[in-house]
C-alpha cells in the first residue's frame, strides 16, 4: 500500500515545495494549521510527520511535544524541517523524539533519503528473520548503497570498497544458493532503485558464475550491477517518479544516466572493464536502436549483451508503486517475441537456465519475482 506523509507548515510554498518532492511516490497531506492537522492525522494516521517551524498558531516544537503526547500519533516518526543551523534546537528536538532534521534550503535527495529510510523500516525489520550471514549480505549492500546515494547528492563519487565488500558476500550467498531468500526479502522494498540495482547485481553475477569466470570476476561483474544505474541517481526526482509520459527533454535527463554513470566511474577510479561495459552498455541493443552510442552486433561482447537482457527482464518484473509486476514467463515471452532484433535470442534461454539452477526447483519464482 502506498504509505502518506503529512507535511504541517504554516508556509504554503514550503509546503508544496515538500509536496513535489515526495508526491509522485508517497501519498501526501498538506496541512497550514494545527487545529486542522491534528484531527486529519487522527483519522489518517499517516506513516510519516514533516513539521516545519510553525504550523499555524502552533510553533513545530509544541505540535512535536503534542503529538508525542498523543496515543494514537505518538508512534509516528517525525521530521522537522529548520530554517537554519541551530544545534541547541536540534538536541531539543532529538530529545522530544524527532527522527531527523532537515535544513533549509531542501535538497530534494536529501528529502526522499530520510523518508526512505524512515518508511522501510517493516522491510527492513523483516531481515531480522533471516539467518546473520543472510541479513548481513542485506544491510551490507543496502548500506553501501544508501552511502553511494547520499555521496553524490554531495558531489562525491561513490567509495569502490564498501560496494565490493557488499558484492563480495552477494557472490558467497550465492555459491550457497542462497539468493532466493535474499531477493524475496527486498521485494516490497519502497527504494526502487536499490531493488532492481540489487537484482540486477545478484542476476548478472550468476550469468559471470555461469559462464565459470573465477570469484574475484564474479565480485567484479555484481558490482557493475549494484553500479549500472547510479547516474539516474542524479536524475531530477519529479522526472524519476514521473507517472505520466516523459517529454522529449525528460527523456534526454534519463538516457544521460549513461553518460553520468561513465563520468562516476571514471571518477572512482580502479574499476574494470566489466565493470564499465556493464555500466556503459546496459542500454545498447543488437541492432543498434539502443543508446547512448547505437553499438550493435559483433561491437557487444557476451557480458553486455547479457546485462542488455537483464536490464530489460528487471524491467518488466521489478514491482514499482503503480504497475503489477509481470511474471518471469510473461517477461521471458515478451522479450522473445518482440525484442528478437534488439537482444541476443541465443542468450535469452541460457539466461532462464541459469535462473532456474539458482533456486530451488521447486519455487523458482522466489528467485525470479
Ligand atoms: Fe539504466
Ligand atoms: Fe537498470
Amino acid at each position: 500500500m502506498r504509505k502518506s506523509i503529512a507535511i504541517l507548515d504554516s508556509d504554503v510554498h514550503q509546503r508544496t515545495h515538500v509536496s513535489v518532492m515526495l508526491q509522485a511516490t508517497y501519498g501526501v497531506h498538506g496541512y497550514g494549521a494545527w487545529s486542522m492537522a491534528l484531527p486529519a492525522m487522527k483519522a489518517e494516521h499517516p506513516d510519516l510527520i514533516l513539521i516545519g517551524h510553525q504550523v499555524g498558531e502552533c510553533s513545530g516544537v509544541s505540535a512535536i511535544r503534542d503529538i508525542k503526547r498523543d496515543r494514537q500519533l505518538n508512534n509516528i516518526p517525525v521530521v522537522y524541517i529548520a530554517d537554519r543551523q541551530d544545534t541547541r534546537l536540534r538536541d531539543q528536538l532529538l530529545l522530544l523524539g524527532v527522527k531527523a532534521v532537515l535544513v533549509k534550503p531542501l535538497d530534494p535527495r536529501a528529502v526522499m533519503a530520510v523518508a526512505t529510510d524512515l518508511l522501510t523500516s517493516d522491510v527492513e525489520k523483516s531481515w531480522q528473520e533471516l539467518p546473520p550471514h543472510q541479513r548481513k549480505v542485506l544491510e551490507d549492500t543496502l548500506s553501501a548503497f544508501n552511502n553511494m546515494a547520499r555521496g553524490l547528492a554531495n558531489g562525491q563519487p561513490p567509495e569502490i570498497g564498501p560496494i565490493n565488500e557488499a558484492c563480495s558476500s552477494l557472490v558467497d550467498a550465492m555459491a550457497q544458493h542462497e539468493l532466493a531468500p535474499l531477493l524475496q526479502k527486498i521485494r516490497n522494498h519502497d527504494n526502487y532503485t536499490f531493488v532492481h540495482s540489487m537484482r540486477f547485481a545478484a542476476f548478472i553475477g550468476l550469468f559471470a558464475r555461469a559462464i565459470g569466470l573465477p570469484k574475484p570476476m564474479q565480485i567484479q561483474v555484481a558490482c557493475g550491477g549494484l553500479l549500472h544505474d547510479m547516474g539516474m541517481m542524479i536524475v531530477p526526482p519529479y522526472v524519476m517518479y514521473k507517472q505520466s509520459a516523459l517529454t522529449p527533454e525528460e527523456w534526454k535527463q534519463v538516457r544521460n544516466h549513461v553518460a553520468t554513470g561513465h563520468r562516476l566511474l571514471q571518477a572512482m577510479g580502479q574499476v574494470s572493464k566489466g565493470v564499465e561495459i556493464i555500466v556503459t552498455q546496459h542500454h545498447e541493443r543488437l541492432d543498434g536502436s539502443g543508446y547512448p552510442n547505437g553499438l550493435k552486433g559483433d561491437q557487444l561482447n557476451e557480458l553486455a549483451r547479457m546485462a542488455g537482457i537483464i536490464d530489460v527482464f528487471c524491467a518488466l518484473t521489478d514491482r514499482r508503486p503503480h504497475k503489477n509486476p509481470m511474471s518471469a514467463e510473461s517477461a521471458f515471452e515478451t522479450m522473445a517475441t518482440t525484442m528478437g532484433g534488439q537482444i541476443d535470442l541465443a542468450l535469452l534461454p541460457r539466461f532462464r537456465e541459469i535462473l532456474l539452477e539458482s533456486g530451488s526447483k521447486d519455487e523458482p519464482e522466489v528467485v525470479w519475482e
